[in-house]
C-alpha cells in the first residue's frame, strides 16, 4: 500500500500574489481531527515532494481543502500554485499536529490566534459542531501585513454565517477579529500588542486575559509564536501536548518554501 493517497484537485482560487487555496478529493480512508495537518504535495521527476499542510477543510466535509503560500524558489510551492483542476496532488495517509481540542484543559473562551496560512487549521477548526459544544464564545483572530491577504478567512467566515447550521453558532459564539499591520484597516497593529494592551479585549467588547477560563491556540508566524508563548506562560498559561493538556497548544504554520 502506498504511503499516500492520489486525489484530484477538484477547484483552485487564488487570493493574492502569496496566496492560493485549492480543493481536492478526499478517499474515505483518509481520518483525520480538526486542526490536524498532513504530508501533501506532488510527484516530481517520479518522486514525491511533499510538505506539512493544514486541513483548512472540516473532517465532516466531504472534499478536503488547503490554503497556501506561494514562493517564486520554494520547491514545493512554486509547482503547487500551478496545479489545476483535475490535476493530482499526493496526500499522506497519516495526519498529526497539536491543535486539536483535546490537547486543551476544558474552558469558556477559546482563542484561536494566527498569521499568514496559519489560519487554515482554525479553518476547520470553526466548522466543528464539537468546538461550539465545548466552549461558549470562540474568538478567531487572523493577523496579515496587507488587507488583501485576509480574504480567505473572510470569505470562509461569511459562508458560514450565512449556513444554516453554522449561522446560529457563529452569531452566538464567533468573534472574528482581522487585523492588518501594513496598511490602513478598520483594526489595526499585531496580534501580541493588541494582547499586551488588551485592546483586542476591548474592541470585542469582551472580559480580559483569564487563565481560568481562557484556552489559546496559536499558529503562524514563529517569532510570533514565540513572543505569544513567553507572554502566556509569564502569566502562568501551561502549554498542553498529547499526553498532558494545557492552556495552551503551538503550531508554526508550515510551508516556508
Ligand atoms: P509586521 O507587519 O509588523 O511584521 P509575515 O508575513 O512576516 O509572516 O507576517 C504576518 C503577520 O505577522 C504580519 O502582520 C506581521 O506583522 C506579524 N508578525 C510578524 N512577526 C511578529 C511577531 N513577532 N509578533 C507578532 N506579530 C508578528
Amino acid at each position: 500500500m502506498s504511503a499516500f493517497y492520489r486525489e484530484k484537485v477538484l477547484s483552485v482560487r487564488h487570493w493574492t500574489d502569496t496566496l492560493f487555496s485549492f480543493k481536492a478529493t478526499r478517499d474515505s480512508g483518509f481520518r483525520f481531527l480538526n486542526g490536524q495537518f498532513a504530508m501533501i504535495g506532488l510527484e516530481v521527476d517520479g518522486r514525491p515532494l511533499l510538505r506539512a499542510y493544514s486541513m483548512a477543510s472540516a473532517n465532516h466535509e466531504e472534499e478536503l481543502e488547503f490554503f497556501s503560500i506561494k514562493v517564486s524558489d520554494g520547491p514545493l510551492t512554486s509547482r503547487l500554485q500551478k496545479i489545476r483542476e483535475g490535476d493530482t496532488i499526493l496526500v499522506g495517509r497519516k495526519a498529526t499536529g497539536t491543535l486539536i481540542t483535546d490537547n486543551l484543559i476544558p474552558g469558556k473562551r477559546l482563542l484561536l490566534l494566527s498569521t499568514g496560512t496559519g489560519l487554515a487549521p482554525f479553518a476547520s477548526l470553526i466548522k466543528d459542531p464539537d468546538v461550539y459544544e465545548r466552549f461558549e464564545q470562540i474568538v478567531l483572530v487572523h493577523g496579515c501585513r496587507q488587507v488583501n491577504e485576509l480574504a480567505f478567512g473572510e470569505q470562509l467566515v461569511q459562508k458560514l454565517r450565512d449556513d444554516e447550521l453554522f449561522g446560529p453558532l457563529l452569531s452566538e459564539k464567533l468573534s472574528y477579529y482581522p487585523t492588518v499591520t501594513r496598511e490602513p484597516f478598520r483594526n489595526r497593529g499585531r496580534i501580541t500588542d493588541l494582547i499586551a494592551s488588551e485592546q483586542l479585549f476591548n474592541d470585542l467588547g469582551q472580559t480580559p486575559l483569564d487563565k481560568a477560563t481562557d484556552r489559546i491556540m496559536m499558529c503562524g508566524s514563529p517569532a510570533m509564536l514565540e513572543e505569544l508563548r513567553q507572554m502566556f506562560e509569564q502569566r502562568g498559561f501551561l502549554e498542553g501536548n498529547h499526553t498532558e493538556p494545557g492552556h495552551f497548544v503551538i503550531e508554526k504554520a508550515f510551508v516556508e518554501r
